[in-house]
């Protein structure tokens, strides 16, 4: 039996115990208070009734966020290094992801060791980046002997799927069907017009004016772009496998709803149930179509040569918050983003070029 005396110590202990259990929680649940400060404070008594503030609802929904969708680098890579620039840019601008549409190195490349140098050139730039960058498939990045065995080495597949914050990305692959064959002179005329845009600018547009309008060239950007079956069948699958995201975004790097296909109707027929937004690139001219209620929007340049005359004849990057209620969009001229040293004029070489057309109306004015 315990004596009376040593069972109140006990007792005692216990108590303590308890005690110091309690007081234990309690700091824990303090300091968990604590560590959920307001995000805004201010001083109640300076600012009792008016208040030099519209709102107190911030714009910081944990579930929103934003990302950057960035186009065209080549098909004629502007030598100002418009792309290069861009990166620096985005880095000022901290978006949470980058998705370029495609094209993004020169292609046609006549051997391994100058594709290679391409890539190098390219993976180059987009390490830069302090977040990620999301490949899509161009023409130019694969359509051409080995371009495609190269992609599969260095980024893995042809088209993906990923999910964020609720919401799904689908990239998909414009260039997965067999496409015409590139006119034979093209990595020749791409290296001329390379050196002429440096000695020449004014013959580096005509030239580009003349290929624009090449057989090869109409009849390759007129033709509708198929999907084959094995594509559709994954986009089909990875659709019904999430189907309660919040979103859909796809993005492929030739805007095949200006020609649709059968095979992309087939597309846009899975996803008839869903709130979606297409984009593309490939046309280096910004463009924004509403079709059935959904938005299709091909996205403008970042350093590709420029083919059309008109306001689409931009470098910008697509800025997207997704909010709550679908995504908010805004462009944003590449020439609009300076740091915080101020402008610097001798950057406007990079954004105040002359598109090929533009080159062509001119010629027609002083005739
Ligand atoms: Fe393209």
């Amino acid at each position: 039996m315990i004596p009376f005396k040593r069972m109140m110590r006990l007792l005692a202990i216990a108590v303590g115990l308890l005690l110091l259990a309690g007081c234990s929680q309690r700091d824990t649940t303090t300091q968990s208070a604590s560590q959920k400060a307001p995000v805004f404070s201010f001083d109640k008594a300076a600012v009792a009734e008016a208040k030099p503030w519209t709102s107190e609802n911030f714009a910081n929904n944990p579930r929103e966020f934003q990302f950057a969708i960035i186009g065209d680098r080549t098909g004629g890579a502007n030598v100002q290094g418009t792309f290069e620039i861009a990166m620096n840019q985005l880095n000022m601008l901290q978006p949470e992801f980058v998705i370029n549409v495609g094209d993004i190195i020169e292609g046609y490349a006549e051997d391994t060791k100058e594709l290679t140098a391409m890539w190098e050139e390219v993976e180059a730039l987009t390490g830069k980046l302090e977040m990620p960058f999301f490949y899509t498939r161009g023409n130019h990045d694969v359509s051409f002997p080995g371009g495609k065995e190269e992609w599969a080495r260095r980024h893995g597949p042809n088209y993906y799927h990923f999910i964020y914050k609720d919401v799904q990305f689908l990239v998909l692959d414009s260039e997965d069907s067999s496409r015409p064959e590139p006119p034979p002179e093209i990595m020749e005329a791409t290296k001329v017009y390379k050196k002429l845009q440096v000695e020449d600018p004014e013959a580096a547009r005509k030239m580009l004016a003349e290929f624009m309008k090449s057989d090869a060239i109409v009849a390759a950007l007129g033709q509708p772009v198929e999907f084959p079956n094995e594509q559709l069948d994954w986009i089909k699958k990875t659709l019904a496998e999430h189907t309660d995201v919040r979103w859909t975004f796809l993005f492929m790097h030739e805007p095949c709803w200006e020609n649709p296909s059968q095979s992309f109707k087939a597309i846009e027929s899975m996803l008839k149930d869903r709130p979606y937004t297409f984009f593309a690139g490939h046309l280096h001219y910004y463009d924004y179509d509403k079709i059935k209620g959904r938005e299709y929007i091909t996205i403008g340049p970042a350093g590709a040569s420029w083919h059309h005359d008109g306001p689409g004849n931009v470098d910008h990057i697509m800025w997207v918050t997704m909010t709550e209620d679908g995504p908010q969009m805004a462009n944003i001229a590449l020439k609009g983003v300076f740091d915080r040293k101020g402008l610097d004029p001798s950057l406007f070489g990079a954004y105040d070029r002359k598109g090929a057309a533009t080159q062509d109306a001119q010629g027609e004015a002083k005739k």
